[in-house]
């Protein structure tokens, strides 16, 4: 199958998200620890690819298209989603929550995915009724895409960085066994 790269925005943040689903589908059939392993890391870096255009280029273009309640939702949902990317990026699938932790992504991810295509007043349909040019903009997406997936291959995945969440502290704590 010849592999295009789509030039509009949308189509290519569109993309990713079928890309990352397909991820999730395939790592809750994997059987064997290193292919959970190595599923894991591709989401996590997948995810960490898109967050970060949509963060750094894709919502400041469309910020005057969007309402500031669904743009502000995004970024602290990305947090949210970014917490757990550090845990599992860092984490072993034999680990105890490790598959608990991929499952709940996806379904951060699921609500993320719903957040902006859902039609007529998503994230996406109301950047479209803007004045943005999504071909260029859809470039410079594809562009530092590439620059990102290269900068980990080289370097690994880089800790996460918040933009909502701000200076939060917590305790680790343990699950409490039953009593008796
Ligand atoms: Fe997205």
């Amino acid at each position: 199958m010849p592999t295009t790269t789509p030039a509009d925005a949308i189509a290519l943040l569109k993309a990713d998200h079928r890309k990352v689903e397909a991820l999730f589908e395939q790592f809750e059939k994997a059987k064997d620890i290193a292919g959970k392993r190595k599923l894991a890391q591709e989401i996590c870096t997948e995810l960490t690819v898109h967050a970060t255009i949509e963060e750094e280029i894709f919502y400041p273009a469309c910020k005057e298209a969007v309402e500031d309640d669904l743009e502000h939702e995004a970024y602290v949902e990305h947090d949210g989603a970014k917490v757990l990317i550090a845990e599992i990026a860092q984490g072993n699938p034999e680990d105890e929550f490790y598959g608990a932790k991929v499952m709940v992504l996806s379904e951060m991810i699921k609500h993320h995915v719903k957040e902006e295509e859902k039609p007529g007043e998503g994230f996406f349909a109301q950047a479209r009724k803007g004045d943005v040019d999504m071909e260029t903009l859809g470039g410079t997406l594809q562009a530092r895409k590439a620059q990102l997936l290269a900068a980990i291959r080289q370097g690994g995945l880089p800790p996460p960085e918040t933009r909502s969440f701000t200076g939060h502290k917590l305790k680790q704590g343990h699950v409490v066994e039953a009593a008796g």
